[in-house]
């Protein structure tokens, strides 16, 4: 496809003397018009000519050097259509040679990109903003991967803070009425909880946790610091049995804790470029040059303590230091806005030049039916609950289904994680996710299973083809490409899967992407319902054949890519 592309750009600007590279090529809105578009609008002021003159002009000239493509002029586009034999060779060998590397490119080579992503508390559980942040991250780190970015996936972990003091007073008191080791989270949680209703009527127990906050920081080993650590190795195992069940994998777990000694350097590191101030004993950096109104970023409290956006300052300079990044990306939820924005708010009032490079890829809420969560009230749905839930459905509906499938077991947890992930990625993230159990797990509609779905059934379409030896390694016909005009559209949709990657991950949104692939499984699903591809003339089912085969590779890509599997049957 941008072999195509390219020719067609390169001609234009043979014909009009503009760089190739400034040629925007569409998207006819109507596939019949062609396969891409050239508004001349853009040119009417140079050539001082009004853009149907130019569009006429134009075909007239490109199409005396074009073999395979076609130049029509329609009012102020000049349309382009390829020929079909060379456009369903090119694009259906390109998709099925790529397999789930297609769309694999070297622009990103040499550049990092860091993403700070999933980022749970320790002793909490896990919640659904924590899980769209994973899958979201995950995805994101992946399309990077393909387009030859180096990226640098972090997990965050709130490993540190003024309520690792309550916990350890919180075990310290309790500690022997729970079973920590046995199921941590929950045990943890109620001790939490716990902590927060009898603080009301005691106030010793927040001198205990700030006691407890103290020792902590100061660095000395002892009860305090081994309860931490224990706290977190048995929350992280936890974390881990959900990023198992998502194939998530991070390249640094790295926590907030981490960075609890560079914390005065980055003080220092701010304070040398003069932009902070005293407020009441505090530190802070004012930020209403950079919006009005906007809350002052606050750096060290009037006791001295240090805040989550310290350690995100520090994290920012380390990171910078370190992996001197093309992009950072922190991948949490909307809830956040203002701190990022005060984070970027000090990076551009210390007139650092990578401040742009910094995004906040922000995202909306995940609503569960069973209401908002709150670790505080302790009334929460826990995340491993949400996927058994989904697998139990998918097992049953495929019992229901396809009583006989083999792995059975397997296959109803991909399915009922994939749904989760793919409902997830569907809309744009700023978007609430809306969470309907029917309607996430269904086999039709905008679904991960109806994806998932249509690949299966094109790999019972190959499976078939072997078994019957209409294949073309065994008939050895040729394929016909010039027979696939019928399937214009997926071939075209084929095409532009990289295009869809690319600005999948440009704009840090994997929506670009599931909906890619909804529109790929629609396509494909219609032509196949007014196509035969077994028990035609041996060229043609070759052909058909290929397509089909380029067709799945492509939505398997494309489920790998956001995190959804791809069973071969379900
Ligand atoms: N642990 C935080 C939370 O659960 C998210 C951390 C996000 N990353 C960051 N660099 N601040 O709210």
């Amino acid at each position: 496809m941008k072999r195509f592309a390219d020719e067609i750009r390169a001609a234009i600007a043979a014909a009009t003397g503009i760089d190739a590279a400034a040629v925007r090529l569409e998207k006819p809105r109507d596939i019949a018009m062609g396969d891409f578009a050239f508004p001349c609008f853009v040119l009417a002021k140079e050539l001082k000519q009004a853009p149907p003159a130019i569009a006429a002009d134009l075909a007239g000239k490109l199409n005396e050097d074009f073999s395979n493509i076609q130049a029509v002029a329609t009012g102020p586009y000049l349309n382009f259509k390829v020929e079909v034999a060379a456009l369903s060779q090119a694009v259906v060998e390109g998709a099925i040679a790529g397999g789930n590397q297609y769309g694999q490119s070297d622009e990103g080579a040499g550049r990092r990109v860091v993403i700070d992503f999933s980022s749970p508390n320790i002793a909490k559980p896990m919640h659904v903003g924590h899980l769209r942040s994973t899958i979201l991250g995950a995805s994101l780190h992946r399309m990077h991967a393909l387009l030859g970015y180096e990226p640098v996936g972090i997990n965050h972990i709130g490993d540190w803070g003024s309520q690792f003091g309550k916990l350890v007073a919180a075990i310290a008191r309790w500690g022997d009425t729970v079973d920590i080791d046995a199921d941590p989270i929950p045990a943890l949680l109620k001790l939490y909880v716990r902590f927060h209703d009898e603080a009301e009527g005691d106030p010793t127990l927040e001198e205990e946790a700030r006691t407890a906050f103290r020792e902590l920081e100061s660095g000395v080993e002892g009860d305090v610091r081994e309860t931490w650590r224990k706290i977190t190795e048995l929350s992280l195992a936890e974390f881990n049995k959900t990023y198992e069940r998502l194939g998530v994998e991070f390249d640094l777990v790295r926590g907030e804790a981490w960075y609890e000694d560079k914390l005065t350097s980055t003080l220092d590191r701010i304070e040398a470029s003069g932009v902070t101030e005293e407020s009441d004993g505090a530190t802070i950096v004012d930020l209403t040059s950079i919006r009005k109104k906007m809350a002052p970023c606050l750096l060290k409290k009037t006791d001295g303590t240090t805040l989550y956006a310290t350690r995100d300052m520090a994290a920012l300079f380390s990171r910078h230091d370190e992996f001197d990044f093309h992009r950072l990306l922190w991948v949490v939820g909307s809830d956040q806005n203002l701190h990022f924005e005060q984070l970027k708010g000090v990076l551009k009032r210390m007139e650092l030049p990578w401040e742009p490079a910094c995004e906040h890829v922000s995202f909306g809420m995940m609503r569960l039916p069973e209401g908002k969560l709150s670790t505080r009230a302790g009334k929460v749905v826990f995340l491993g609950d949400v996927l058994d839930r989904a697998v139990e459905e998918a097992r049953r509906t495929i019992a229901e289904k396809n009583p006989d499938l083999a792995n059975a077991e397997l296959v109803a947890e991909q399915v009922g994680v994939g749904a989760i992930v793919f409902n997830d990625l569907k809309r744009e993230r700023i978007k609430d996710v809306v969470f309907k159990w029917d309607e996430v797990l269904s086999f039709e509609g905008e679904t991960g299973p109806y994806a998932q779905y249509t690949f299966a059934r094109m790999q019972s379409i190959l499976r078939k083809a072997k078994a019957s030896g209409e294949e073309a390694a065994t008939t050895g016909a040729a394929p016909d490409w010039s027979a696939l005009e019928d399937a214009r559209g997926v071939i075209l949709c084929l095409g532009r899967y990289p295009d869809a990657i690319r600005t999948a991950a440009a704009e840090a949104e994997p929506s670009h992407l599931t909906q890619f692939i909804l529109n790929l499984c629609r396509e494909t699903n219609s032509w196949y319902a007014n196509h035969r591809v077994l028990g035609e003339a041996p060229e043609l089912t070759a052909a058909r054949l290929a397509l089909v085969e380029a067709a799945s590779s492509v939505v398997r890509a494309g489920l790998t890519m956001l995190g959804v599997p791809a069973p071969q049957e379900m």
